[in-house]
């Protein structure tokens, strides 16, 4: 079993070699909404902390919008804890290699909803082999994690108003089921 303790010091893959710092994670021990995206980008690899650049300001507007949750109320992080090398989608040995560490995560936020952040999330949460497009709105339960998945925010930055609009339905879907859990 991995200690989360050693976790800032990962060796278990190549990324460690090109990362400035491992991305753990941050959000209270008692959160009650598990946020997972796809892996640190360069803002984040500096700054050692998930989902504070661009994208990640996006996310959190929607979420507070949304959810009413600021960022100090809910644990986020990331699948994959170190940046990939020109922010290229990690690989799937990268995704296998640093599941553990997102599986001790999840086990600590057993009650908690997790809400994935596109496709490499939702796959590696949830299982799931299609499109994000087709699994939207579904309510997942699986041996790791309770939740669904929404678009990636930097899908949102690119795609416009339309794809802002389907993240805001998936967190109003996400606030319904945080209401009736
Ligand atoms: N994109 C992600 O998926 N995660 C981050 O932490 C930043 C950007």
């Amino acid at each position: 079993m991995l200690d989360l303790s050693d976790l800032p010091h990962c060796t278990r893959c190549q990324l460690s070699t090109t990362r400035q710092r491992v991305v753990v994670g941050s959000g209270p021990a008692r959160a009650t909404l598990v946020v997972v995206g796809e892996a640190p980008g360069r803002s984040e690899d500096e700054g050692g902390e998930p989902f504070v650049g661009r994208s990640g300001q996006l996310l959190t507007r929607l979420i507070v919008d949304e959810l009413h949750l600021e960022r100090e109320d809910y644990f986020i992080t990331n699948v994959v804890k170190c940046r990939p090398p020109a922010n290229r989608t990690p690989t799937a040995v990268e995704i296998a290699t640093c599941r553990p560490w997102l599986e001790e995560q999840l086990a600590l936020f057993s009650r908690a909803l997790v809400l994935g952040v596109g496709n490499t999330a939702g796959r590696a949460l949830f299982g799931y082999r299609g499109s994000l497009a087709s699994v939207r709105g579904r309510v997942f339960a699986t041996g790791v994690a309770r939740g669904l998945v929404t678009f990636h925010p930097a899908a949102a930055l690119r795609g416009g108003p339309s794809v802002v609009e389907m993240m805001r339905e998936d967190l109003q879907r996400l606030r319904e089921l945080r209401e009736t859990s």
